[in-house]
């Protein structure tokens, strides 16, 4: 199904916020998503995505994921901006949750050029993110502008998902999880499953391009029944979940705006 039926599906769906009779799902709707970031930091940003909008020098990229839909190995660092980073609402998203939440421990699967990483480290100054990519060119650009952009709280892990999750320290428990690289459904449940050492009842697990292909989809509905999230919400092209055991089980697909900006 191309992206307009996958949409138009999600659509018919999707419920807003008086439609939800969670206190935390209606919480997160009228407060997380209403977060605004200041002038100042939206100037940044734009900054950030116009250095990499404009420049057309191709680099060699290791693919250590399920592959682009679009490029080569050898690609323009602007292709990579283009079709390879968190956009829109959803880099805003990231932005809003490790606000909202309060997150201290964030952990970022795909840095690429740093987008997310971006919004995540400004989302909340006193809260460490860790990075991780297998491409080490991709990765040293980010860190090389986040770097020029004084931002201190990140740390760049150069290593493949599975061998840097294997290496933490076993105290080590994130309140915020973003899982946005190799997009294959069966690599995202080894990941979760991997994962959930590091995370507690609490953590938020961001799952990206839930959509991006039938096995990913069919990997989300699974996630969405698992008894160990008890809270999953659909936000198209991410998923949200929790494990919350203390509360009902709950999925909810949620009505927002912008999203086709936040695919493209
Ligand atoms: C979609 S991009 C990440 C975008 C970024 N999170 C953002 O918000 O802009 C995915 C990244 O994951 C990396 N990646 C994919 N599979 C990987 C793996 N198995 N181990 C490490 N890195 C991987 C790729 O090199 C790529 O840079």
């Amino acid at each position: 199904m191309n992206l307009l039926g996958k949409y138009i599906k999600y659509k018919l769906k999707s419920k807003g916020k008086h439609q939800i009779h969670s206190p935390f799902v209606f919480d997160f709707i009228t407060k997380c998503l209403k977060i605004k970031k200041n002038d100042s930091l939206k100037s940044q940003e734009k900054q950030l995505k116009s250095i990499y909008k404009k420049n057309h020098t191709s680099i060699e990229i290791a693919d250590f994921g399920a592959g682009s839909k679009k490029l080569t190995n050898k690609r323009r660092i602007s292709a990579i901006y283009k079709t390879a980073t968190s956009k829109g609402i959803y880099a805003n998203l990231l932005f809003q949750l490790v606000s909202y939440y309060n997150c201290k421990n964030s952990l970022e699967l795909g840095t690429s050029l740093g987008i997310g990483t971006f919004n995540l480290a400004k989302g909340n100054e006193s809260c460490d993110i860790q990075t991780i990519d297998a491409c080490k060119n991709t990765q040293e650009i980010a860190k090389e502008k986040l770097n020029d952009f004084g931002i201190k709280n990140i740390k760049f892990i150069n290593s493949e998902f599975d061998k840097a999750i294997l290496s933490f320290e076993k105290e080590i428990k994130f309140d915020l999880i973003f899982i946005d690289g190799h997009h294959d459904g069966m690599a995202l449940k080894r990941y979760l499953n991997l994962l959930d050492d590091f995370s507690h009842d609490e953590t938020i697990f961001i799952l990206d391009d839930i959509r991006w292909s039938e096995g990913m989809f069919a990997a989300w509905n699974e996630i969405t029944k698992d008894k160990k999230y008890n809270l999953t919400l659909d936000l198209f092209r991410m998923g949200l979940i929790w494990k919350r055991q203390h509360q009902a089980k709950e999925h909810f697909v949620i009505k927002i705006k912008g999203i086709l900006k936040g695919m493209i």
